[in-house]
């Protein structure tokens, strides 16, 4: 069975890739390596080009007949989102409706979309479940609710069968450490804390500690990059058993605060950093947790990763000999 993977030459998608080839599925990436690495596509056929171009994506289909679509294609800097909102609107939402379009052409009509949190804005109380407001903050988060959106309205009228799954913070990384997390920039908490604990930084900055939570800074629900890959392969399954199209929270339904992520890092590397207090960041939720227990009952989930400091160990592994 060939499955296409949008994005897969990114951090979540690669690791979604490495899972679905060792499950025996026929994958093809296909990744324009603007953020992606083509490094990270160890597996499976790379085709390279953008859904801005259907000639480019026609490409990805061409010689196969392609059961389903991942989709991790999308820009995802929140802070850039709200400076270049054009941006964000063409490429995570034009560029899927490029895609959907290939994908009615030649007749797939299975997707599994990455969405987020960030959909669901200020949340009115904790832990987040998949029936709350969704009310976006900002425009990328506005982005991942529009194409929600989409897909009900294409199932409606075009029989195209989904699964929207809400990440959590991804956070860790492949335990054989072939693959991890590497963006540039870098604006996620447990990199730029590595980073510290290497001395590739001189400290870790605190963006706020007036929050109200146990400690005063933010919390949110760190949730490992391959429980996340399981949760995509389970994703698939219920859709080829003709599971009903639906939306799926992924995360651990524990809150870890800025805090306790910087000693997790310290105690899993055993090096001390200076931790800098910062003004807060503007758009951040004091609090993000999901409850899962949706993806658990209806997919099967059975995340394997939840303790932060195997998270941390993970992260730390790949970030000591990592290749790109
Ligand atoms: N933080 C710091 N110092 C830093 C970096 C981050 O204190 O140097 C704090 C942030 O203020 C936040 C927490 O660490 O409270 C986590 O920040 P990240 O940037 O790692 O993650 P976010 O929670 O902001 O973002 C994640 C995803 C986004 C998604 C968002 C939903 O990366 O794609 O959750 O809120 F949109």
């Amino acid at each position: 069975m060939a499955v296409l993977v949008c994005g897969g030459a990114g951090y979540i998608g690669s690791h979604v890739n490495k899972q679905l080839y060792k499950e025996g599925y026929k994958t093809i990436v296909f990744d324009n390596l603007i953020y992606g690495h083509r490094e990270a596509v160890k597996w499976g056929r790379f085709v390279k080009g953008d859904l801005k171009n259907m000639q480019e994506l026609e490409k990805a289909f061409e010689g196969n007949t392609i059961d389903a679509v991942f989709h991790f294609a999308a820009y995802a800097y929140v802070g850039e989102s709200v400076q270049e909102p054009e941006k964000y609107y063409y490429n995570n939402i034009a560029n899927t409706l490029n895609l959907l379009h290939v994908m009615r052409r030649h007749g797939c009509n299975k997707i599994i979309f990455s969405s987020t949190c960030a959909t669901y804005g200020e949340p009115g109380k904790t832990p987040i479940m998949e029936d709350m407001p969704q009310n976006p903050i900002n425009p990328y988060g506005f982005t991942k609710l529009a194409v929600e959106h989409i897909l009900k309205d294409y199932h409606k009228a075009y029989g195209l069968e989904y699964v929207v799954l809400r990440y959590f913070n991804a956070a860790g990384a492949d335990p054989d450490g072939e693959i991890g997390e590497s963006h540039a920039p870098e604006t996620h908490l447990i990199p730029l804390v590595l980073d510290a604990a290497a001395g590739k930084r001189p400290d870790i900055k605190i963006f706020g500690n007036d929050y109200p939570t146990r400690d005063g800074t933010c919390i949110r629900d760190y949730i490992h990059v391959m429980d996340l890959a399981q949760a995509h392969l389970l994703a698939l399954r219920y859709l080829e058993n003709g599971g009903k199209s639906d939306c799926f929270n992924l995360g651990n339904e524990k809150g870890t605060s800025v805090l306790e992520i910087v000693e997790a890092v310290k105690h899993v590397t055993d090096q001390d950093f200076p931790v800098i207090l910062a003004p807060r960041r503007t758009g951040d939720p004091a609090v993000l947790v999901g409850g899962s227990e949706k993806a658990r009952l209806i997919l099967g989930w059975n995340p394997q990763f939840a303790d932060i400091d195997v998270i941390a160990r993970h992260a730390w592994c790949w970030h000591q000999a990592k290749t790109y």
